[in-house]
């Protein structure tokens, strides 16, 4: 299959358990996997450590046009994120991180560069692409669409149990705020908001563990389009 034409694209709201299904498919696949909020998180990160007014929409996308992000898929099947090659996995997923990413990833101009970006990696791989707007504007092309989502209750739940498992106290009640507030923002923006691709195929993941998600996924490609 032509490398251009074999690419997957999974959409979502936050907690949907888009990036382990994405990841976990990408693997059992041979793909690239191209986890894009990371991307976001990453200049996000960077415009906080420098103290950026991210109010100031130029000097956001100055700053999308001056730094170097980059991903890298390890052996062990983990994501290493790098931004102006300092390595910023862990940090890209504090709070402040998962706070403010909506209002940057609103500016269109960041998009732009980061929607660049991830065209570019695309083009010289075979990717499981996972974020808000793949099937409807990063990879439009992609004969595979699916937009995950689960109820606003199960998301939160799955996050609070990550937080708690990687040793952070939180509060269920703020979490759920949180993702909901996040939503509302990612949906309701101007440019390329979160929406499902009018050909992407929607699973709710309620109900489902994420091997379930990914077999159901594998399913999906290999019925309609003949990937193995
Ligand atoms: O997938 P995530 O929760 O790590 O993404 C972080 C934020 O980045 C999300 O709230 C919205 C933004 N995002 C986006 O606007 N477009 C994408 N393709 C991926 C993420």
């Amino acid at each position: 299959m032509n490398k251009l034409h074999g690419n997957i694209a999974i959409d979502g709201p936050a907690g949907a358990g888009k990036s382990t299904a994405a990841r976990l498919l990408a693997q059992k696949l041979g793909y690239l996997y191209i986890d894009s909020g990371a991307m976001y998180r990453a200049l996000t990160w960077k415009a906080l450590h420098q103290g950026i007014d991210l109010a100031d929409e130029r000097q956001l996308v100055a700053l999308a046009e001056a730094t170097t992000i980059r991903l890298e898929n390890t052996a062990a099947g983990t994501v290493k994120v790098y931004c102006d090659n300092e390595e910023i996995t862990a940090a890209i997923r504090q709070e402040t991180v998962s706070h403010h990413v909506s209002t940057v990833a609103r500016v269109p101009g960041v998009r732009r560069r980061l929607v660049e970006l991830q065209r570019q990696m695309a083009a010289s791989n075979r990717v499981v692409m996972d974020g808000r707007d793949i099937g409807t504007n990063v990879l439009p092309e992609a004969p595979y669409k699916f937009f995950l989502t689960a109820s606003l209750e199960e998301r939160a739940r799955r996050r609070y149990q990550e937080l708690i498992a990687s040793g952070r106290p939180v509060d269920l009640e703020t979490i759920k705020e949180e993702i909901r507030r996040r939503d509302a923002q990612d949906s309701q923006r101007e440019v390329d908001p979160l929406q499902p691709a009018p050909d992407a195929v929607i699973i709710d993941t309620t109900n489902m563990k994420v091997e379930e998600v990914v077999a159901k996924l594998l399913e999906l490609i290999q019925a309609h389009h003949g990937v193995n």
